[in-house]
């Protein structure tokens, strides 16, 4: 009988004889009722979306102005402060504890170090939680009080994302914004707890799978990951809207191909 592959991003699909088998990138055998599995394919649509809103797309290109990058870290400040401040509140229930991962992932910390980078000792009175930011806010604390199983879906949302993309990111900005290689303002990108990004990845996911859930549970959690998503695109669309009105250089400093290259013909 043939063996039918179908390549997928982040998993390949093998049907054999109808029988699906799911392998990761490691040839490791998961169940499309895994979580982990299921919220990698249940939001790849929303992943390609938020790859390519134009906001993103100039990132990785390079051209990010100063002042949105500080916006941006603004936001992720209030984010991951909602988003920690819950998790620590949840931490010993049963359908959280397996996936409470502080020292490896919390980011609050870094990220005050960042703002302190950016604005100066009286950083605390100089920023605000933006009219983009605030229902991604609302909602985390909305979760944290009276579902606290879906703080998986928003952990997996911008913990794993930082795992990987992030560290594009990270690149992209430093030449950019001509930031310091000592690391200065992109503490946010740099987990100092974690050696191995794809072994911590390949943990955490395994710890998802490990969380007893129904599958009606499951399907809430892909559902408000896809919802994680469109809060994260709604900060995106803020952020391009007020790069619109911010006169400031930018310079092609991203992935590819520089002005320089391209005006040489390279
Ligand atoms: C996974 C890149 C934006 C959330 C990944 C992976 C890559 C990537 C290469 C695969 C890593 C792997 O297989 O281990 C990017 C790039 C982005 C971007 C270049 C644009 C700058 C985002 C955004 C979010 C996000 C905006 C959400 C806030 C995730 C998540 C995963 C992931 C949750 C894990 C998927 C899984 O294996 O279950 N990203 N990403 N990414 N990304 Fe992104």
């Amino acid at each position: 009988m043939e063996t039918e592959v179908t390549p997928g991003p982040k998993s390949n699909g093998v049907t054999n004889g109808g029988a699906r088998i799911v392998l990761d990138d490691d040839d490791e055998v998961l169940s499309p009722t895994d979580l982990s599995e299921m919220l990698a394919e249940g939001t790849k649509e929303s992943h390609d979306r938020a790859e390519n809103c134009q906001f993103v797309k100039d990132f990785l290109r390079g051209r990010i102005k100063r002042e949105l990058f500080k916006r941006g870290t603004m936001a992720l400040y209030y984010v991951y402060s909602a988003m920690e401040e819950e998790i620590e509140k949840n931490k010993d229930h049963p359908q959280f504890a397996p996936i409470y991962f502080p020292t490896e992932l919390h980011r609050r910390e870094a990220l005050a170090r960042d703002l302190e980078y950016f604005y100066g000792d009286d950083w605390q009175e100089q920023i605000s939680l933006s009219p983009g930011t605030k229902p991604y806010v609302d909602r985390i604390h909305e979760v944290g009080e009276k579902d606290p199983v879906l703080l998986v879906a928003h952990s997996y949302t911008r913990y794993m994302g930082d795992l990987s993309g992030g560290q594009i990111l990270k690149k992209v900005a430093q030449r950019a914004l001509k930031l310091p290689a000592t690391g200065e303002g992109l503490n946010f990108y740099q987990f100092e707890g974690i050696h191995s990004h794809k072994g911590f990845k390949q943990l955490y996911r395994s710890r998802m799978n490990e969380l007893e859930l129904d599958a009606e549970t499951k399907e809430k959690l892909v559902a408000e990951s896809n919802l994680a998503f469109g809060f994260n695109m709604m900060v995106f669309t803020e952020l391009e809207e007020i790069g619109k009105t911010i006169k400031e250089e930018v310079q092609d400093a991203g992935l590819g191909h520089s002005h320089a290259e391209i005006m040489q013909g390279g």
